[in-house]
């Protein structure tokens, strides 16, 4: 399962919002999306490689080392969420912003975990606002909206979600029309791949992260896109696992980006096929092997 990357094209130079259009310049494209509804960011060449990371907030030596690995030859990386520990933008800010400092010639896309809504009072709207005010001083990484799509020459599709939107005890506006841009990617059919990412996944987490309970209208949106999609790529449960498919939805676990923990190899419905609670890691898509990889950090570096 080991796996080193290999040379990978594109390096981000620079990234603007202009109104009603997102244009990112990269080295030989400019790219453009329009934003109706939700944000959908259009790039006109598919990376040999996508890489996703979950809980990375821990900003420690072993995550420096990985982010290190990954970001020297440049790639596209999704953040699953616990962007900061213990208490998400305020500790980025605390540990020098490790996300934006870490990766230099990879484009990064972020969601929200848990643990980047500590601060009670400070409860959605503030820490969202902050996050994206913090994403747009970064030319490399993407955060606008809590929900868009990186669409990737049509080739590959790549939903990104906010999965606290659901914790609540009456479902909210955000979560509502998070709920419709979900649906109307699910029927898409311009696309030949689609991946959804977010930070809670569709089964309770690993009972090693603690008895938790799935909030009832986060698992119903899940079991909405089971099924329908070729992967789910979560965090939240620290360790690199692979939960049993559902029907052609691989179903990818990876939480071990800056943490680990003891992996019981039994979260309550997914039932992990593989586990590995030694190794900070995450996963990647070869995009032309159409194959999955569990990645880890390269000790010796
Ligand atoms: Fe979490």
């Amino acid at each position: 399962m080991k796996k080193l990357f290999t040379a990978i094209g594109s390096i981000i130079t620079g990234a603007a919002i202009v109104w009603g259009t997102i244009v990112f310049k990269t080295t030989g494209h400019t790219l453009k999306a329009k934003v109706p509804e939700g944000i959908e960011y259009k790039f006109d060449f598919v990376p040999e490689k996508l890489v996703m990371l979950g809980d990375t907030g821990m900003c420690n030596k072993g995550f420096y080392d990985l982010a290190a690995q990954i970001d020297s030859v440049g790639t596209h990386v999704t953040i699953n969420g616990d962007l900061g520990y213990p208490t998400g933008l305020k500790s980025q800010i605390a540990f020098d912003g490790c996300l934006a400092s870490v990766f230099r010639f990879s484009l990064v896309s972020l969601n929200m975990g848990n643990h980047d809504f500590y601060e009670k009072k400070l409860f959605k709207k503030k820490m969202r606002e902050n996050y994206f005010k913090y994403a747009s001083k970064h030319q490399n990484i993407v955060f606008d909206n809590d929900f868009y799509v990186n669409n990737y020459n049509g080739e590959i599709c790549q939903l990104v979600i906010s999965t606290y939107v659901h914790e609540s005890i009456k479902a909210s506006k955000l979560e509502e029309d998070q709920q419709k841009f979900i649906d109307k990617f699910l029927v898409r059919t311009d696309c030949k791949i689609k991946i959804v990412n977010g930070h809670h996944g569709p089964y309770a987490s690993d009972e090693s992260h603690g008895k938790e309970k799935l909030p009832k209208r986060r698992k119903k949106m899940w079991r909405g896109i089971l099924k329908r999609v070729h992967a789910i790529s979560t965090g939240h449960s620290h360790l690199t696992a692979e939960e049993k498919a559902k029907g052609k939805t691989r179903v990818l676990i990876s939480g071990a980006s800056s943490k680990l923990n003891h992996c019981t190899g039994k979260s309550k419905e997914g039932k992990s096929i593989f586990c590995n609670d030694t190794e900070l890691g995450g996963w990647e898509y070869d995009t032309a092997l159409n194959e999955w990889n569990a990645i880890f950090l390269e000790k010796e570096i």
